[in-house]
């Protein structure tokens, strides 16, 4: 067998220095992309510049150099080494012209961001208000961005929410009871969706369908008939009303006892699950190479078991639909 030699890749941008930022809410994961940029840097004779505080730390210039050995013990870690924010200052032209030159004064020639559609709002705005070379790195438990199958921090909110799933089925089983679960995904039902039918759910509430609340009530009544007791409803938050609001429809319609749980931020934290990791050490490396290759203003992700870029402002205008046909699978599983 011959044994494998990784090569040098190419620099055609001529890149020395990058810099890497982790911006908007915190997933699992989000460590394992920088330390994916770190090493890869390392391994191809670049330096890194970590950034702390996303876009609020950049106007600042919070910003200093960062090597391998920085991100060791780091790829099992949830949350970011590098701290994160959603920042104000950088929805203003100043704030932006100060990052830009915050990078330029210490050399850097492109800017990595691990963030959602928020944070590539901003790395968009400075590549086209001050030429800066910037890469997007889908980092959200969300899934919610067009251009890759999924985003870093996914796969384990949906296992974490699963295991809550799970324990509530427990105690609303005991007490023959209907349990309104919500879980996160601002605008999206990705998360709800595969946690309904991994949880065995009778049913499910998305943004993307406007199902009528009476016909929950039935399901939940018919449910009763068939001897099943207790029942689990996933709501997704982004559902106008929440869990809230469904919970206290089906306890007026059905009269059972139901009770509502908003799992909230739980479902950001924790150890990233294999998948995770792996998705992000190679969507990591890919940021890099592609600064390197010259390219800019586009997100990396992978589609199948491909790299693939999309420009930034696609990631946000096209919708990234829910799985149509696990959705279909979900109502059929509840019978
Ligand atoms: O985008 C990630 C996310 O956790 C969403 O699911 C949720 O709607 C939002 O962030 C919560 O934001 P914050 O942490 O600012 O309350």
């Amino acid at each position: 067998m011959t044994e494998f030699i990784p090569t040098r890749h190419p620099n055609p941008a001529g890149i020395q220095r990058v810099a890497v930022m982790t911006s908007g809410g915190d997933a699992p994961g989000m460590n394992a992309a920088i330390r994916a940029v770190v090493r890869t840097s390392a391994f191809e004779g670049l330096e890194v510049m970590g950034v702390r505080r996303g876009f609020s730390g950049l106007h600042r210039g919070e910003m200093k150099l960062i090597g391998p050995r920085d991100v060791a013990n780091t790829i099992q870690r949830g949350g970011t080494i590098l701290l994160t924010a959603r920042s104000a200052t950088w929805r203003t032209p100043e704030g932006r012209a100060s990052g830009a030159q915050h990078l330029r004064d210490n050399g850097v020639g492109g800017l990595i961001v691990i963030g959602g559609d928020g944070s590539f709002h901003g790395a968009h705005l400075l590549e086209q208000e001050h030429g800066i070379p910037v890469i997007g790195v889908p980092g959200t438990i969300d899934n919610d961005l067009y251009g890759t199958d999924h985003t870093i921090g996914y796969f384990t909110a949906v296992e974490t929410a699963l295991d809550a799933v799970d324990k509530l089925r427990d105690t609303g089983a005991s007490h023959e009871r209907i349990f309104v679960i919500e879980v996160m995904g601002r605008h999206a039902g990705h998360i709800a969706l595969d946690v309904a039918v991994a949880g065995g759910a009778e049913e499910v509430f998305i943004p993307e369908d406007d199902k009528p609340i009476g016909d929950v009530i039935q399901i939940v009544k018919d449910s009763v008939k068939k001897g099943k007791t207790g029942s689990i409803v996933i709501v997704a938050e982004g559902v106008p009303g929440g869990a809230q609001g469904v919970g206290d429809a089906i306890q007026a319609g059905t009269g059972l006892e139901t009770r509502v749980s908003i799992l909230g931020h739980i479902q950001r934290g924790g150890t990233p699950v294999s998948s995770d990791r792996i998705l992000a050490s190679r969507l990591g490396e890919a940021a890099v190479y592609a600064l390197m290759d010259g390219v800019s203003g586009v997100m990396v992700g992978r589609r199948g078991s491909n790299i693939i870029h999309t420009p930034l402002i696609e990631t946000w205008e096209k919708r990234k639909d829910v799985n149509r046909d696990l959705y279909r699978c979900a109502k059929k599983l509840s019978v």
